[in-house]
């Protein structure tokens, strides 16, 4: 039977760290190469390719020099980030994009995940229980990479029968790595500064709802997708993916319940119109119906899960934190 080989293209990131860690897990450390811009965080574990995926040829010649069968395309930059650098953010996003595709059409690769984002909603794109196929007014640079992304991707199913498939994620949370630029950051970085006894500034108000997902589910989703039989797939752009609807007023209300000392000022910044252009929750029942998607943390089992694992890292001290964050 043949082996899948798998890349991970921006894999130091939030999600990167450890969906490749999930990865390896299933496929076998020989069987997965990571690659991104920045050099490794940790140690390496199995193969490591320094990447700028904006470098066609050389994307082009791991893909041969591995036999690489799978891609992951997390590279990009994010909602924050991206509005301090909108053309950076639209050639790093879609040019990377188009290369990723472009090398996997000409390899035949046999499928290609790409992260999509709620950040292809915005202006008249109704705020609770999106629908999938509803209005996307995309506000940010960040969110029209996406938005086009998710065409690209349509586009390279339908015309070159490339098995690209993709997830809308909401905000993500994990205590492993820290985020890089995006808005959904604060309910990130609110949890270190709790366990740290720090005080923390929230650069949204504190009403804010945004939609919001554990890293553990988000992963998850992703590999049950690329398992998924393609058969079974009714779309090749974004998947709406829901778990869980909150405020930085009802986190805060949550890590108080463990850490009832911690304090939280309220100062808006230009996150705050980001995150108000974006939706509360999504209908996510096509992901359910096709591949069986089904959250498994809410809000309360998410906090104490992250202050658990937190904990740990603290107590055991930074050089412990890169060796045991899996564990
Ligand atoms: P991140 O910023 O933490 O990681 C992105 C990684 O890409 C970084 O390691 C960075 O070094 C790398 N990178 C940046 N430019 C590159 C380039 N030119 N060439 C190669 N590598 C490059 O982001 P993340 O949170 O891990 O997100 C990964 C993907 O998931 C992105 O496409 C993002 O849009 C999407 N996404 C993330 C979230 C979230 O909440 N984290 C939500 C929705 C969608
Ligand atoms: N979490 C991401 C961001 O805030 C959404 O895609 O940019």
């Amino acid at each position: 039977m043949p082996v899948d080989k798998i890349l991970v293209i921006g894999s130091e990131g939030q999600i990167g760290t450890v969906l490749s860690h999930a990865l390896r897990q299933i496929h076998g450390i020989a069987h997965v190469v990571t690659s991104d811009i920045n050099p490794p965080r940790n140690s390496v574990i199995g193969y490591f390719e320094k990447l700028n995926i904006l470098d066609g040829a050389k994307l082009h010649e791991i893909v041969k020099k591995h036999k690489i069968t799978q891609i992951y395309h997390l590279a990009a930059l994010l909602s924050a980030k991206g509005e301090q650098n909108p053309r950076q953010t639209w050639d790093v996003n879609m040019n990377g994009l188009f290369n990723v595709l472009e090398v996997a059409r000409q390899e035949k690769i046999d499928k290609v995940f790409f992260p999509s984002s709620i950040a292809v909603f915005g202006g008249l794109s109704s705020k609770i229980n999106t629908p999938q196929h509803g209005i996307l007014q995309p506000q940010t640079m960040y969110g029209i990479t996406k938005e086009v992304g998710e065409h690209l991707a349509e586009y390279y199913f339908n015309k070159f029968g490339l098995d690209v498939r993709s997830i809308r994620y909401p905000g993500l949370i994990s205590y492993q790595s820290l985020p890089g630029g995006g808005t959904t950051d604060y309910a990130v970085d609110i949890f270190h500064k709790a366990v740290k006894n720090e005080d923390f500034s929230c650069f949204l108000k504190k009403d804010t709802y945004l939609p919001m997902m554990y890293m553990p589910d988000a992963i998850r989703a992703t590999i049950e997708l690329m398992q998924a039989p393609v058969e079974n797939l009714s779309m090749h752009y974004g998947y709406n993916i829901h778990a869980m609807r909150f405020s930085p007023e009802q986190l805060l209300a949550e890590i108080h319940k463990y850490l009832p000392e911690f304090q939280v000022s309220y100062q808006p910044d230009y996150r705050q119109d980001i995150a108000a252009s974006w939706v509360e929750s999504m209908d996510d029942s096509a992901a359910r119906t096709d591949w069986g998607w089904q959250e498994r943390f809410d809000l309360a089992a998410m906090c104490k899960d992250m202050i658990s694992n937190l904990q740990k890292i603290k107590h055991n001290g930074a050089s412990e934190y890169d060796e045991k964050m899996f564990l």
